[in-house]
Protein backbone atom coordinates (compact mmCIF):
# COMPACT_ATOMS: atom_id res chain seq x y z
CA UNK A 1 0.00 0.00 0.00
CA UNK A 2 1.42 3.90 -0.94
CA UNK A 3 0.38 5.85 1.75
CA UNK A 4 -0.89 9.55 0.71
CA UNK A 5 -3.56 8.21 -1.82
CA UNK A 6 -7.08 7.84 -1.96
CA UNK A 7 -7.37 3.38 -2.23
CA UNK A 8 -11.12 2.43 -2.74
CA UNK A 9 -12.43 -0.43 -0.49
CA UNK A 10 -15.70 -0.96 -1.68
CA UNK A 11 -18.68 -0.18 -3.85
CA UNK A 12 -21.51 2.55 -2.34
CA UNK A 13 -23.99 -0.12 -2.56
CA UNK A 14 -21.98 -2.17 -0.24
CA UNK A 15 -22.39 -0.02 2.86
CA UNK A 16 -26.02 -0.14 3.51
CA UNK A 17 -28.36 1.97 5.90
CA UNK A 18 -28.29 0.63 9.90
CA UNK A 19 -26.30 -2.10 8.76
CA UNK A 20 -22.55 -1.71 9.56
CA UNK A 21 -20.25 -3.60 7.91
CA UNK A 22 -16.66 -5.40 8.48
CA UNK A 23 -13.83 -5.81 6.03
CA UNK A 24 -10.78 -6.17 5.67
CA UNK A 25 -7.85 -3.98 4.00
CA UNK A 26 -4.09 -3.09 4.50
CA UNK A 27 -3.57 -5.47 6.88
CA UNK A 28 -6.37 -3.89 9.08
CA UNK A 29 -10.08 -4.95 9.94
CA UNK A 30 -12.13 -1.88 8.81
CA UNK A 31 -16.10 -0.82 10.13
CA UNK A 32 -18.09 1.58 7.88
CA UNK A 33 -21.49 2.60 8.36
CA UNK A 34 -23.68 5.23 7.09
CA UNK A 35 -24.60 7.93 9.75
CA UNK A 36 -27.88 9.70 9.82
CA UNK A 37 -27.11 11.54 7.03
CA UNK A 38 -26.10 8.78 5.19
CA UNK A 39 -22.69 9.67 5.40
CA UNK A 40 -19.85 7.03 5.41
CA UNK A 41 -18.01 6.75 8.46
CA UNK A 42 -15.08 4.52 8.79
CA UNK A 43 -13.05 3.41 11.89
CA UNK A 44 -11.22 0.05 13.00
CA UNK A 45 -12.95 -2.79 13.44
CA UNK A 46 -12.17 -3.01 16.92
CA UNK A 47 -13.50 -2.08 20.50
CA UNK A 48 -11.15 0.22 22.30
CA UNK A 49 -12.63 -2.06 25.60
CA UNK A 50 -11.86 -5.45 24.54
CA UNK A 51 -11.34 -5.62 21.30
CA UNK A 52 -14.58 -7.39 19.78
CA UNK A 53 -15.45 -6.23 16.32
CA UNK A 54 -17.60 -3.22 16.15
CA UNK A 55 -19.05 -4.97 12.68
CA UNK A 56 -20.96 -7.16 14.77
CA UNK A 57 -22.90 -4.60 16.60
CA UNK A 58 -25.77 -2.51 15.67
CA UNK A 59 -25.99 0.92 14.78
CA UNK A 60 -27.73 3.54 17.21
CA UNK A 61 -28.37 6.81 15.11
CA UNK A 62 -24.67 8.58 14.33
CA UNK A 63 -23.12 5.65 16.71
CA UNK A 64 -22.42 2.59 16.70
CA UNK A 65 -22.83 -0.06 19.41
CA UNK A 66 -20.32 -3.30 20.15
CA UNK A 67 -21.64 -5.97 20.81
CA UNK A 68 -19.98 -7.50 24.37
CA UNK A 69 -20.60 -4.30 26.88
CA UNK A 70 -22.48 -1.53 24.52
CA UNK A 71 -19.75 1.14 24.57
CA UNK A 72 -20.92 3.73 21.62
CA UNK A 73 -18.53 5.22 19.71
CA UNK A 74 -19.59 8.58 17.24
CA UNK A 75 -18.08 8.58 13.94
CA UNK A 76 -14.41 10.23 15.03
CA UNK A 77 -14.05 7.12 16.93
CA UNK A 78 -14.50 8.66 20.11
CA UNK A 79 -16.87 6.79 22.96
CA UNK A 80 -19.82 8.79 23.92
CA UNK A 81 -21.48 6.19 25.91
CA UNK A 82 -21.28 3.72 28.19
CA UNK A 83 -23.90 1.81 29.68
CA UNK A 84 -22.59 0.52 32.56
CA UNK A 85 -21.48 3.91 33.72
CA UNK A 86 -25.10 5.01 33.43
CA UNK A 87 -26.41 7.99 31.60
CA UNK A 88 -24.82 10.68 33.14
CA UNK A 89 -21.30 8.55 33.38
CA UNK A 90 -18.18 9.67 32.63
CA UNK A 91 -16.52 8.21 29.53
CA UNK A 92 -12.70 7.98 30.14
CA UNK A 93 -10.62 9.55 27.47
CA UNK A 94 -8.42 7.09 26.26
CA UNK A 95 -11.60 5.17 24.92
CA UNK A 96 -11.23 5.83 21.41
CA UNK A 97 -10.70 3.53 17.93
CA UNK A 98 -9.12 4.97 15.09
CA UNK A 99 -10.79 6.65 12.34
CA UNK A 100 -10.17 6.96 8.82
CA UNK A 101 -10.72 9.45 6.06
CA UNK A 102 -12.99 8.33 4.07
CA UNK A 103 -15.09 10.01 0.38
CA UNK A 104 -17.54 8.71 -1.97
CA UNK A 105 -17.51 9.18 -5.23
CA UNK A 106 -17.63 7.45 -8.53
CA UNK A 107 -20.10 4.50 -7.21
CA UNK A 108 -16.92 3.87 -4.36
CA UNK A 109 -16.11 4.62 -1.15
CA UNK A 110 -12.31 5.80 -1.41
CA UNK A 111 -9.91 5.59 2.14
CA UNK A 112 -7.35 7.75 2.35
CA UNK A 113 -3.85 5.84 3.17
CA UNK A 114 -2.20 9.21 5.19
CA UNK A 115 -1.08 9.22 8.57
CA UNK A 116 -1.55 12.98 7.98
CA UNK A 117 -4.45 14.19 6.46
CA UNK A 118 -4.60 17.41 4.91
CA UNK A 119 -6.82 20.30 4.94
CA UNK A 120 -7.18 19.67 1.39
CA UNK A 121 -7.40 16.58 0.43
CA UNK A 122 -6.25 15.95 -3.07
CA UNK A 123 -9.21 14.40 -6.07
CA UNK A 124 -9.62 10.97 -5.80
CA UNK A 125 -8.38 9.26 -9.09
CA UNK A 126 -10.31 8.24 -11.90
CA UNK A 127 -10.38 7.82 -15.71
CA UNK A 128 -11.27 10.46 -17.76
CA UNK A 129 -13.38 8.27 -20.15
CA UNK A 130 -15.71 7.00 -16.92
CA UNK A 131 -15.88 10.62 -14.99
CA UNK A 132 -17.22 12.28 -18.64
CA UNK A 133 -19.60 9.12 -19.96
CA UNK A 134 -23.20 9.31 -19.22
CA UNK A 135 -24.33 5.81 -20.48
CA UNK A 136 -25.18 2.88 -17.92
CA UNK A 137 -22.11 1.15 -16.35
CA UNK A 138 -21.57 -2.05 -13.94
CA UNK A 139 -19.18 -2.72 -11.05
CA UNK A 140 -18.82 -5.78 -9.72
CA UNK A 141 -16.50 -6.82 -6.57
CA UNK A 142 -14.45 -9.90 -5.02
CA UNK A 143 -11.31 -10.86 -3.52
CA UNK A 144 -9.02 -12.56 -4.93
CA UNK A 145 -5.62 -14.63 -4.13
CA UNK A 146 -2.93 -12.68 -4.90
CA UNK A 147 -1.00 -9.54 -3.36
CA UNK A 148 -2.73 -6.32 -5.62
CA UNK A 149 0.56 -5.52 -6.86
CA UNK A 150 0.74 -8.73 -9.29
CA UNK A 151 -3.18 -8.05 -10.25
CA UNK A 152 -2.30 -4.65 -11.80
CA UNK A 153 0.97 -6.41 -13.55
CA UNK A 154 -1.32 -8.89 -15.03
CA UNK A 155 -4.03 -6.53 -16.39
CA UNK A 156 -1.18 -4.40 -17.70
CA UNK A 157 0.06 -6.33 -20.24
CA UNK A 158 -3.31 -8.11 -22.74
CA UNK A 159 -0.22 -9.84 -23.91
CA UNK A 160 -1.26 -12.90 -21.66
CA UNK A 161 -5.00 -13.10 -23.16
CA UNK A 162 -4.22 -15.67 -26.26
CA UNK A 163 -2.33 -17.93 -24.24
CA UNK A 164 -4.42 -17.31 -19.96
CA UNK A 165 -7.73 -17.15 -21.86
CA UNK A 166 -7.54 -19.69 -24.85
CA UNK A 167 -10.16 -21.96 -25.45
CA UNK A 168 -12.71 -19.90 -23.58
CA UNK A 169 -15.91 -19.56 -25.79
CA UNK A 170 -16.38 -15.61 -24.51
CA UNK A 171 -13.01 -14.70 -25.42
CA UNK A 172 -13.79 -12.44 -28.24
CA UNK A 173 -10.08 -11.42 -28.55
CA UNK A 174 -7.99 -14.93 -29.31
CA UNK A 175 -5.26 -14.16 -32.26
CA UNK A 176 -3.64 -16.76 -32.64
CA UNK A 177 0.15 -16.47 -31.56
CA UNK A 178 -0.49 -12.84 -29.35
CA UNK A 179 1.84 -10.70 -30.93
CA UNK A 180 2.17 -6.86 -30.25
CA UNK A 181 2.99 -4.50 -32.60
CA UNK A 182 3.07 -0.28 -32.50
CA UNK A 183 3.48 -0.41 -28.85
CA UNK A 184 3.55 2.81 -27.45
CA UNK A 185 3.66 4.68 -23.56
CA UNK A 186 3.77 7.43 -22.06
CA UNK A 187 3.59 8.95 -18.70
CA UNK A 188 1.80 12.07 -17.95
CA UNK A 189 2.11 12.73 -13.96
CA UNK A 190 0.39 9.76 -12.43
CA UNK A 191 -0.98 8.47 -15.57
CA UNK A 192 0.81 6.00 -17.49
CA UNK A 193 -1.23 5.70 -21.00
CA UNK A 194 -0.42 2.75 -23.77
CA UNK A 195 -1.25 1.74 -27.24
CA UNK A 196 -0.76 -1.72 -28.98
CA UNK A 197 -2.15 -3.66 -31.77
CA UNK A 198 -2.76 -7.09 -30.22
CA UNK A 199 -2.57 -9.48 -33.66
CA UNK A 200 -2.31 -13.16 -35.57
CA UNK A 201 1.68 -13.58 -35.82
CA UNK A 202 1.34 -14.02 -39.63
CA UNK A 203 3.04 -11.57 -42.74
CA UNK A 204 -0.10 -8.84 -42.54
CA UNK A 205 0.34 -5.72 -42.01
CA UNK A 206 -1.09 -4.33 -38.39
CA UNK A 207 -3.41 -2.36 -40.30
CA UNK A 208 -4.46 -5.16 -42.35
CA UNK A 209 -5.33 -7.35 -39.48
CA UNK A 210 -7.70 -4.63 -38.06
CA UNK A 211 -9.58 -4.77 -41.15
CA UNK A 212 -10.15 -8.42 -41.29
CA UNK A 213 -13.57 -9.61 -40.67
CA UNK A 214 -13.38 -12.98 -38.79
CA UNK A 215 -12.54 -13.19 -35.50
CA UNK A 216 -9.75 -15.32 -35.39
CA UNK A 217 -7.87 -13.22 -37.79
CA UNK A 218 -7.90 -9.95 -36.60
CA UNK A 219 -6.04 -7.87 -34.66
CA UNK A 220 -7.19 -5.70 -32.27
CA UNK A 221 -6.24 -2.13 -31.17
CA UNK A 222 -5.94 -1.64 -27.76
CA UNK A 223 -5.40 1.06 -25.00
CA UNK A 224 -4.05 0.16 -21.39
CA UNK A 225 -3.74 2.80 -19.15
CA UNK A 226 -2.58 2.95 -15.49
CA UNK A 227 -3.53 5.41 -12.71
CA UNK A 228 -2.17 5.56 -9.35
CA UNK A 229 -2.25 4.11 -7.06
CA UNK A 230 -4.00 0.68 -8.18
CA UNK A 231 -6.32 1.76 -11.14
CA UNK A 232 -6.34 0.67 -14.56
CA UNK A 233 -8.27 1.17 -17.40
CA UNK A 234 -8.34 -1.27 -21.08
CA UNK A 235 -9.85 0.15 -24.05
CA UNK A 236 -10.84 -1.03 -27.41
CA UNK A 237 -13.14 -0.59 -30.51
CA UNK A 238 -15.62 -2.95 -28.74
CA UNK A 239 -15.77 -1.80 -24.56
CA UNK A 240 -13.45 0.32 -21.84
CA UNK A 241 -13.75 -1.12 -18.46
CA UNK A 242 -11.42 0.05 -15.41
CA UNK A 243 -9.93 -2.50 -12.91
CA UNK A 244 -9.39 -1.78 -9.25
CA UNK A 245 -6.64 -3.74 -6.89
CA UNK A 246 -6.47 -2.64 -3.51
CA UNK A 247 -4.75 -5.01 -0.83
CA UNK A 248 -6.40 -6.72 1.98
CA UNK A 249 -3.13 -8.50 3.25
CA UNK A 250 0.19 -10.03 1.41
CA UNK A 251 -1.73 -12.77 0.02
CA UNK A 252 -5.01 -11.44 -0.92
CA UNK A 253 -6.71 -8.44 -2.75
CA UNK A 254 -10.42 -6.57 -3.34
CA UNK A 255 -10.76 -6.53 -6.77
CA UNK A 256 -13.33 -3.88 -8.41
CA UNK A 257 -14.14 -3.81 -12.15
CA UNK A 258 -16.00 -1.53 -13.97
CA UNK A 259 -17.85 -1.48 -17.89
CA UNK A 260 -19.23 0.77 -19.54
CA UNK A 261 -21.84 -0.47 -22.45
CA UNK A 262 -20.17 -2.27 -25.51
CA UNK A 263 -19.63 0.30 -28.18
CA UNK A 264 -20.71 -2.20 -30.86
CA UNK A 265 -21.94 -5.20 -30.84
CA UNK A 266 -19.92 -8.38 -29.66
CA UNK A 267 -19.57 -11.53 -31.32
CA UNK A 268 -22.14 -13.42 -29.11
CA UNK A 269 -25.80 -12.88 -29.62
CA UNK A 270 -26.96 -12.84 -26.29
CA UNK A 271 -24.59 -9.85 -26.03
CA UNK A 272 -26.26 -8.08 -28.40
CA UNK A 273 -28.99 -5.31 -28.19
CA UNK A 274 -32.32 -6.48 -27.81
CA UNK A 275 -35.07 -4.35 -28.14
CA UNK A 276 -35.60 -5.28 -24.68
CA UNK A 277 -36.27 -2.80 -21.83
CA UNK A 278 -33.53 -2.42 -19.16
CA UNK A 279 -31.49 -4.47 -21.57
CA UNK A 280 -28.73 -1.60 -22.16
CA UNK A 281 -28.34 -1.85 -18.27
CA UNK A 282 -27.88 -5.54 -18.68
CA UNK A 283 -24.93 -5.82 -21.05
CA UNK A 284 -22.51 -4.12 -19.10
CA UNK A 285 -23.45 -6.54 -15.90
CA UNK A 286 -23.26 -9.15 -18.15
CA UNK A 287 -19.68 -8.41 -18.75
CA UNK A 288 -18.78 -7.89 -15.38
CA UNK A 289 -20.06 -11.68 -14.53
CA UNK A 290 -18.00 -12.89 -17.30
CA UNK A 291 -14.97 -11.43 -16.00
CA UNK A 292 -15.44 -12.85 -12.93
CA UNK A 293 -16.47 -16.29 -13.49
CA UNK A 294 -14.90 -16.80 -17.06
CA UNK A 295 -11.79 -14.84 -17.57
CA UNK A 296 -10.91 -14.20 -13.75
CA UNK A 297 -10.64 -18.13 -13.22
CA UNK A 298 -8.03 -18.18 -15.66
CA UNK A 299 -6.07 -15.33 -14.64
CA UNK A 300 -5.85 -16.77 -11.05
CA UNK A 301 -5.12 -20.27 -12.24
CA UNK A 302 -2.27 -19.13 -14.18
CA UNK A 303 -0.87 -16.74 -11.25
CA UNK A 304 -0.79 -19.42 -8.67
CA UNK A 305 2.91 -20.04 -7.57
CA UNK A 306 3.88 -16.92 -9.04
CA UNK A 307 7.32 -15.88 -6.88
CA UNK A 308 7.57 -13.55 -5.37
CA UNK A 309 4.55 -12.64 -3.90
CA UNK A 310 4.56 -9.14 -4.09
CA UNK A 311 6.02 -7.62 -7.54
CA UNK A 312 8.76 -5.52 -8.02
CA UNK A 313 11.21 -4.15 -10.79
CA UNK A 314 13.97 -6.53 -8.82
CA UNK A 315 11.15 -9.23 -9.01
CA UNK A 316 10.99 -9.23 -12.78
CA UNK A 317 13.18 -9.48 -16.18
CA UNK A 318 10.84 -6.82 -18.28
CA UNK A 319 10.83 -6.47 -21.94
CA UNK A 320 9.60 -3.77 -23.81
CA UNK A 321 6.24 -4.55 -24.26
CA UNK A 322 6.24 -4.34 -20.34
CA UNK A 323 6.46 -0.76 -19.96
CA UNK A 324 3.31 0.13 -18.45
CA UNK A 325 4.60 -2.54 -15.75
CA UNK A 326 7.61 -0.98 -15.38
CA UNK A 327 6.36 3.06 -15.13
CA UNK A 328 3.79 1.68 -12.79
CA UNK A 329 6.33 -0.28 -10.18
CA UNK A 330 8.44 3.01 -10.96
CA UNK A 331 5.73 5.17 -9.74
CA UNK A 332 4.94 3.15 -7.08
CA UNK A 333 8.65 2.73 -5.53
CA UNK A 334 9.01 6.85 -5.99
CA UNK A 335 5.45 7.39 -4.14
CA UNK A 336 6.47 4.73 -1.13
CA UNK A 337 10.04 6.62 -1.01
CA UNK A 338 8.53 10.05 -0.66
CA UNK A 339 5.78 9.27 1.76
CA UNK A 340 8.61 7.60 3.70
CA UNK A 341 10.65 10.81 3.79
CA UNK A 342 7.94 13.18 4.11
CA UNK A 343 7.01 10.29 7.71
CA UNK A 344 11.00 11.29 8.37
CA UNK A 345 10.88 15.00 8.12
CA UNK A 346 7.98 14.73 10.50
CA UNK A 347 6.65 18.12 8.88
CA UNK A 348 3.72 17.91 7.29
CA UNK A 349 3.18 18.66 3.58
CA UNK A 350 1.92 22.01 2.39
CA UNK A 351 -1.54 20.86 1.17
CA UNK A 352 -1.24 21.42 -2.55
CA UNK A 353 1.67 19.03 -2.38
CA UNK A 354 -0.25 15.91 -0.78
CA UNK A 355 -0.69 13.24 -3.27
CA UNK A 356 1.08 14.85 -6.25
CA UNK A 357 3.83 13.78 -7.94
CA UNK A 358 5.93 15.92 -9.17
CA UNK A 359 9.10 14.55 -9.31
CA UNK A 360 11.42 13.46 -12.76
CA UNK A 361 10.65 9.28 -13.14
CA UNK A 362 14.22 8.09 -13.99
CA UNK A 363 14.34 6.42 -17.94
CA UNK A 364 13.59 2.43 -17.02
CA UNK A 365 16.23 -0.04 -18.41
CA UNK A 366 14.64 -3.25 -19.75
CA UNK A 367 15.91 -6.30 -21.86
CA UNK A 368 15.76 -4.70 -25.65
CA UNK A 369 12.92 -6.55 -27.70
CA UNK A 370 13.26 -7.80 -30.76
CA UNK A 371 10.84 -5.28 -32.75
CA UNK A 372 8.07 -6.59 -34.81
CA UNK A 373 7.78 -5.87 -38.45
CA UNK A 374 4.56 -3.69 -38.78
S1 LIG B 1 -15.51 -5.10 24.30
FE1 LIG B 1 -16.62 -3.55 23.39
S2 LIG B 1 -17.77 -2.73 24.97
FE2 LIG B 1 -16.55 -4.22 25.94
FE1 LIG C 1 -6.46 -12.07 -17.90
Amino acid sequence: MIPNQWYAILRSEDVKKNKPVGIRRFNKKLVLYRDTQGQVVCLDDRCAHKGVPLSNGKQHGDYIACPYHGFQYDASGRCVHMPVLGKDGVVPKHLHVPFHTVREQHGLIWCWTGEQVPEQLPEVPMFKEFVEYTGFTSRYAWHAPTHYTRYVESVCEVYHVPFVHKGSALNIWDPKGGRVDDFSCQLEGHLIRSEFVLRPDDDRTAEETLKARLPWTRGWRIGVDVLMPNLVQIRNDVFDVYLIATPIDDDNCWLCICYKEPKRDLLLPMMKPLPIPGWRRVRPWLMCRMERFIQQSKDMAALKGQEPRISSLEANRLISVDKVNAYYLRLRDQLIQEAQAQAKAQAPRSPGDIGSHTGEVKPIHIVPHKPQAA
